[in-house]
């Protein structure tokens, strides 16, 4: 049996394809390259028991193809960033539940186990911090696109449950806290990205709102070690889980710590989130989990430090000369 890796070709798909390949597990690649890049993963291209598709997670017809072959399957193939999300709000409704049904059903045909990637956005503007995964969930009106992306991670979670308890799926849901690392763009809004190439650029790095809103950032190694095992723990499926870190820093912080590692003289200068995103954008203040349940699991503890992070991503964009 071989992984399927929906949105293969991404930020932390390519990693995630790499950790099994070393593993010595056989990968498939699906990815329709809409935000992934062929680069990520051009290193996995000769080795052998790796394949890339590229076609959407929406086509039905290839992902039962695939799913007969396959098992596990990891869905991490989404619409994903702020600023895809708020410019184009009918792609990312549309990628986040078509490729889920797709790939829900598929993999209920066979048998297969599934694991989605879903995210903290869930939990929208919940104020009990830190997260636990039974918290109820608090989103902003409707008419604000921003919550489009949360809204349809819910469904998607709901769906995934559903055909566990309807059709028997094996699913297990992870949701992820702001996962940084090597190979993510800061195209799509990503802070950690956007701020080092400003910072290596000697650009200001623009900090949007008061600064003082805070976030957790695990490094992808961390999180790939996760996803590694949980398929495994027959105690797993049917759950869902918090995956981060729970170590706090406010933005003002990160575009401090950003600028010593890089050693640059770029400046912090703010910007509101009106000007950002447009009229009526909302941002938590924080974003913490509680990482007790995946802790009790598969004793999970993110091993990086912000710093060390910081430090390898700014070698990465020198190295891929992305600045
Ligand atoms: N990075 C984070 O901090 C974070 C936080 C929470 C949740 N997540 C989730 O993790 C997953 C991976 O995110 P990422 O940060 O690597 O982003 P990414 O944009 O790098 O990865 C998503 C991948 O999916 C692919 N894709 C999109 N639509 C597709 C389709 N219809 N068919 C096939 N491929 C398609 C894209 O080309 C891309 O390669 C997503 O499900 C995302 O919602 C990420």
């Amino acid at each position: 049996m071989k992984a399927l890796v929906t949105g293969g070709a991404g930020f932390i798909g390519s990693h995630l394809c790499e950790a099994l390949l070393e593993r010595g597990d056989d990968v498939v690649a699906l990815d329709d390259l809409s935000t992934g890049r062929l680069e990520n993963i051009s290193h996995l291209m000769a080795k052998g028991g790796f394949q890339f598709i590229q076609g959407s997670a929406a086509n039905q017809a290839l992902v039962d193809e695939l799913a007969e072959q396959c098992d596990p399957i990891y869905h991490l193939a989404a619409a994903v960033g702020v600023e895809l999300i708020v410019s184009e709000p009918v792609k990312t409704i549309q990628t986040n539940l078509q490729t889920c049904q797709a790939v829900f059903s598929a993999a209920a045909q066979f048998g297969r186990c599934v694991l989605l990637t879903s995210s903290s956005e869930v939990y929208g503007k919940g104020k009990a911090v830190p997260f636990h995964e039974d918290d109820d969930t608090r989103l902003g009106p409707t008419s604000l696109s921003r919550w489009s992306y949360a809204a349809s991670k819910i469904v998607s979670e709901h769906l995934a449950l559903a055909y566990h308890q309807q059709h028997r799926l094996p699913a297990i849901i992870v949701r992820l806290f702001n996962t940084v690392g090597p190979r993510q763009t800061g195209r799509y809004g990503m802070v950690i990205p956007r701020f080092i190439q400003a910072a290596l650029d000697g650009d200001d790095l623009c900090v949007y709102g008061s600064g003082r809103q805070t976030r957790c950032f695990v490094d992808v190694a961390d999180v790939v070690e996760a996803l590694l095992k949980l398929p495994a723990e027959g105690q797993a499926i049917g759950q869902v889980f918090n995956l981060g870190s729970d170590e706090e820093v406010s933005i003002n912080q990160l575009a401090k710590k950003v600028i010593a590692v890089t050693g640059s003289k770029s400046r912090i200068q703010r910007m509101s989130y009106e000007q950002a995103y447009g009229v009526g954008f909302e941002d938590l203040l924080r974003r913490r989990p509680s990482l007790e349940k995946i802790r009790k699991l598969i004793d999970y503890r993110p091993r990086r430090s912000l710093d060390e992070i910081l430090a390898r991503t700014a070698r990465h964009f020198k190295d891929a000369g992305q600045t």
